[in-house]
């Protein structure tokens, strides 16, 4: 949902900006632009349609020279993609502004800036924050004070970076509701909506808090909180480098996301075993006195991270505790009954997701026994709002497809699945230290399962011709495997813009089945399960009505190749992890029609990675 990036510096900070950019991209790229206050305190500007490459064909075209400078890539809530509803706003060619997020209050005040003789050039809600902050400075406030005046002011959730020609050494910027990160350097200042952005320049960052405004001149930083106190925040140094927002030998980032997997995997488990059993001080402090308290667990989360929740139901009541998964954005706005001791936990990669955060802030006050962020981003507000933390480690996902952070979630929820179970077996100690040491056994030889899955890479890009000149494709699944299906065609659909849905392979014949005939190529998942018999039948309802069949199958499972059935050998897996191994194939599936489809893999239209509006 946008990215902003600004600097303050003793050089020209356009070409550190355009790279801030380039690496924020993931998070809007229908527009994108540039403003810096040059060496006579004017106010130059390039902004350009389309991705920061044609704003750098305007920079190459026409140099801006300038110390200190804002600049943005959109993702257009107001107003449609087009130059003038670009970013960087003006107000009266002396202030400019960058902004991420949603003004809700913003048409309140557009009669008077009217009246004031303000004219509007765009039509976002953006704009009229720079007019009221020009109208607020006509009343002998300075810069600061006059930001600190209209903060409160508005409503909604956002992060604004402003330079002002009068002060041209200085940016301010606000971070209310969404992400926002300074990145300190040696004479030299920054902000940024993400870390990324800056890792070229900076390797030392403060995290800005709910509400904080902060004042960056080229030699200091200074904070204030929601009622205008100084205070200080926290710097830390980031371990990243520079080249993590590099592609190296992929074409795009979800292929090499897509075969990180194996690495993030490990990760997410680095340090949680113990010969055979699960660390549980490794999820916090207070986790062990909660988890003994919790009796049931309630999962909000969007999109992919929405799926991984699905995922874990299955295996959570397995293990006989209660769970329901819900859509964060419909959980928020209806009436909910809490049961006693319900643990709530949110699934975010990013943890700035609007409706995830918004769900949080209304459990807290709700009733639930603890809050727990499975998340992958350590700075979040997910993460930071929450009682308890798992941490997954990724590492930075910059396609917009989600794949390592899906994988990476299941991994941590297998984790917390093990140890809630614990405090839940009804069969004993001594049972329940068995399975835990099988399933610990188990998530140890997931990296190596992954790395064999991949290697199915040359098959599944000669199958994807099949999906080449197909307008519709169906998923099916059983049981935990359902859930995967729905990731798969959530995948195919949002980077090969194929329209893709998934059923539970039982439901086919309550409806979907009418669909099925030789254009509709219909992708099931046949691990060797408990329900393998039951999904055969169902696959024979679907030949049966001429269906072109694609079958991810064990190697173990009896199912014949030919006659429009194509089976995809997939190697013999434990069944607990079966689900993590079964999403690679559908990611790359995904992946090689949308190349051969020609979209834009790593920036779907119409989508953002980090979706901090509602
Ligand atoms: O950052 P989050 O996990 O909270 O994001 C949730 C969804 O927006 C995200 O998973 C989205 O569905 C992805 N584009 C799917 O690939």
């Amino acid at each position: 949902m946008c990215g902003i990036v600004g600097a303050v510096a003793q050089r020209d900070v356009a070409l550190i900006l355009l790279e801030g950019l380039k690496r924020l991209e993931y998070r809007g790229y229908d527009s994108a632009g540039i403003a810096v206050i040059d060496g006579q305190q004017q106010l130059q500007r390039h902004r350009a349609l389309g991705k920061v490459r044609e704003l750098q064909h305007l920079l190459q075209a026409q140099p801006l020279l300038g110390t200190t400078g804002i600049a943005h890539t959109r993702w257009a809530t107001h107003g449609k993609p087009t130059e003038y509803n670009a970013h960087p706003h003006f107000s009266g060619q002396e202030i400019a502004l960058v902004h991420n997020g949603i003004i809700e209050n913003y048409e309140s005040f557009r009669p008077q800036l009217l009246k004031q003789g303000y004219q509007f050039k765009s039509e976002t809600d953006s704009e009229v924050v720079a007019h009221l902050l020009h109208s607020h400075l006509q009343t002998g406030k300075n810069f600061l004070q006059a930001v600190q005046e209209i903060a409160p002011k508005l409503e909604g959730a956002f992060a604004i970076g402003f330079i002002d020609t009068r002060e041209p050494n200085r940016i301010i910027a606000i971070r209310r509701g969404c992400p926002l990160v300074i990145g300190v350097g040696i004479g030299e200042h920054f902000i940024a909506s993400d870390q990324l952005a800056l890792l070229p320049v900076a390797h030392q960052f403060i995290y800005l808090e709910e509400g904080d405004i902060a004042d960056l001149t080229r030699d200091q930083i200074h904070v204030y909180d929601l009622n205008g106190q100084r205070v200080e925040r926290a710097m830390h140094t980031t371990s990243l480098t520079h080249d993590v927002a590099e592609k190296g030998k992929f074409r795009h980032f979800m292929q090499k996301e897509i075969f990180e997997q194996p690495k993030s995997v490990l990760a997410t488990m680095e340090g949680r075993f113990s010969r055979g059993h699960i660390l549980e001080e490794t999820f916090g402090l207070q986790a062990a006195t909660i988890f003994e308290q919790v009796k049931r667990v309630k999962i909000v989360a969007c999109g992919t991270s929405y799926h991984a929740g699905m995922v874990a139901r299955n295996w959570l009541e397995e293990a006989g505790i209660p769970c329901q998964v819900e859509i964060a954005s419909e959980f928020r706005y209806r009436a909910t009954v809490v049961e006693p001791d319900t643990l709530f936990v949110t699934l975010s990669q990013s943890g700035e997701t609007a409706d995830t955060l918004g769900a949080l802030r209304l459990a807290k006050n709700s009733g639930f026994l603890a809050t727990m962020a499975i998340c992958n981003v350590p700075e979040s507000s997910l993460v930071r709002e929450s009682e308890l933390v798992l941490m997954t480690s990724a590492g930075p996902e910059i396609g917009v497809a989600s794949t390592k952070a899906f994988t990476t979630q299941l991994t941590a929820l297998l984790l917390l699945t093990a140890v809630l179970s614990r405090h839940h077996s009804a069969n004993g100690k001594k049972d329940q230290a068995k399975k835990e040491l099988e399933l610990v056994k188990q998530m140890q030889n997931l990296p190596k399962q992954l790395e064999q899955v991949l290697a199915l890479d040359p098959t599944i890009k000669k199958l994807a011709k099949v999906f080449a000149d197909k307008h519709h494709a169906l998923f099916l699944g059983r049981g935990v495997h359902y859930p995967i299906a729905l990731e798969g065609a959530l995948k195919l659909k949002e980077i090969s813009y194929i329209h893709a849905e998934a059923y539970p392979a039982g439901e086919l014949k309550h409806g979907p089945l009418a669909l099925v005939d030789d254009e509709m190529p219909v992708i099931a998942l046949a691990p060797n399960d408990e329900l393998i018999e039951k999904l055969k039948s169902n696959l024979q309802e679907v030949r049966a009505r001429g269906g072109e069949l694609i079958v991810f199958a064990d190697e173990e499972v009896a199912l014949e190749n030919g006659n429009g059935v194509r089976i995809i050998p997939m190697p013999k897996t434990d069944r607990l992890i079966a689900p993590i191994i079964y999403t690679i194939p559908l990611q790359l599936l995904a992946y090689h029609v949308a190349v051969l489809k020609g979209t834009d893999v790593d920036q779907p239209r119409n989508l953002a990675k980090s979706v901090t509006v509602e």
